[in-house]
């Protein structure tokens, strides 16, 4: 079986990056982490043992499109055909989005389209829903707009705060990201409200 590489970005801790790069572990996953790039000295980078990490370091570059030059570079240079986004923390520019259109996956810790952009539990309690999720989605130009390939929601605690809304969300991700990938390299599409089911954990 030909297993796609995939880049993975990230600017952080890295757990999206591990529940990926354990996925792939198995013999039938259909896709293989070649290259993990971050913009500095993410802690991520170096997460996976025999997975070696790259930073490349935004301010040693002199502006944005010569760092997503070297981003873009790197990834060829490993032979990647699809890039992941997991927890990378800058907005990549429309001509790189071009350059990759339709192979830059991402993970988004909402229920999307509500809660686009950062502090998304905390935005989720202040409104009040009493389901909140992830989305894993296709990259385009608008910040967390990208056509829907899977989600999955956890319920809203009476107690929550944003600390342990963001620990039960994060535990879906990790379920949800290497399903969403696989499906995608699969060809099957985006991944059906039945199916998204199978990735929420039951209401407690
Ligand atoms: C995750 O919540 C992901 O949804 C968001 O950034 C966070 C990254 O966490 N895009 P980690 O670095 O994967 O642990």
């Amino acid at each position: 079986m030909r297993r796609t590489p995939v880049a993975v970005f990230l600017s952080g801790r890295g757990s999206n990056y591990a529940a990926l790069a354990a996925a792939t572990a198995a013999a039938d996953y259909p896709a293989e982490i070649v290259a993990v790039l971050a913009d500095s000295d993410a802690e991520g980078l170096r997460r996976v043992p025999g997975i070696p990490g790259t930073a490349v370091e935004r301010r040693e570059y002199p502006s944005r499109a010569a760092f997503e030059d070297a981003l873009d570079a790197a990834t060829r240079a490993a032979g990647a055909e699809l890039i992941c986004l997991a927890g990378f923390m800058r907005i990549l520019s429309p001509a790189f989005v071009a350059r990759w259109e339709g192979r830059i996956l991402n993970i988004h810790p909402s229920m999307l389209p509500s809660f686009r952009g950062l502090d998304t539990h905390a935005r989720a309690l202040a409104a009040g829903v009493k389901l909140h999720g992830a989305t894993v989605h296709l990259v385009t130009p608008e910040l967390d707009d990208g056509p829907i390939l899977a989600q999955a929601a956890v319920p809203v605690l009476p107690d929550d705060t944003a600390e342990t809304l963001a620990a039960r969300v994060l535990a879906v991700e990790h379920r949800l990201y290497p399903a969403a990938l696989a499906r995608f390299v699969r060809g099957g599409g985006p991944v059906s409200g039945e199916d998204a089911a199978l990735f929420s954990p039951p209401v407690p």
